[in-house]
Order: structure tokens, then C-alpha cells, then sequence
């Protein structure tokens, strides 16, 4: 099988504040790049599935995020919130290459492209 897969250097972990996040814009997308205390990194696009908050400047819990205006709980592996609450936000796939987190431009453009 093909790969497509296209991994981009996005900044160094250091630049990610622990339990906090830093935003960049991908292909014309704000993407928010979580790190958490155990210093994993992910990233879903930086719009909260309720009314659109910015997630990136949410606080970080666990595998978690809380969206800052009315406080939703972003898991961030599934990128679904939390019970009661119900939506989704779009992920994608993050690495950590040494102390570089690295984002998979090459899963964007195959998603756009649907
Ligand atoms: S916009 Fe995020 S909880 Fe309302």
C-alpha cells in the first residue's frame, strides 16, 4: 500500500508549554498542539465542537482538554467530548522525533481531498 505520509517539523516540545498548547495554521487550518504532563503531544484543529472556542487556549488534563468558554472536556486521543456532552473535533496525527514534534502534513491533504 501506498503511503502518504508526510511528516513536517512543527516546532521543538519546549516550545509547548506543559499542560498548555500552542496553535499553528496548516494548510490555511488552526491546528492545536497539546502537550501533556507526561509530555505527550497531540493535535486536533483548534475549534471547539460546541460554539467554536479555541481549544489551544484551553487547559490541559490528563488526555484532556477543557475548552475555556463554557468548558467542555476534549479527549484528545478520540477528539470527541466527554459524556454529557456530544461532538467531535477534527484530529491529527502528531510525533515526537527526539525533542521535535513532527505533524503528518500528508494525513491533511489526503482528508481535504475527500
Ligand atoms: S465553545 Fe467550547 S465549550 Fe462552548
Amino acid at each position: 500500500m501506498m503511503t502518504m505520509e508526510n511528516w513536517i517539523d512543527l516546532c521543538g516540545l519546549d516550545d509547548i508549554p506543559r499542560l498548555g498548547a500552542r496553535q499553528v495554521m496548516i494548510s490555511g487550518i488552526p491546528v492545536a498542539v497539546f502537550r501533556t504532563s507526561a509530555d505527550r503531544v497531540f493535535a486536533v484543529e483548534d475549534r471547539c465542537p460546541h460554539k467554536g472556542g479555541p481549544l489551544s487556549q484551553g487547559i490541559v488534563h490528563g488526555n484532556a482538554v477543557a475548552c475555556p468558554l463554557h468548558n467542555w472536556v476534549i479527549d484528545l486521543e478520540l477528539g470527541e467530548a466527554r459524556a454529557p456532552d456530544v461532538g467531535c473535533v477534527r484530529r491529527f496525527p502528531v510525533r515526537l522525533a527526539g525533542e521535535t514534534v513532527q505533524l503528518d502534513a500528508g494525513a491533511i491533504v489526503v482528508q481535504a481531498a475527500e
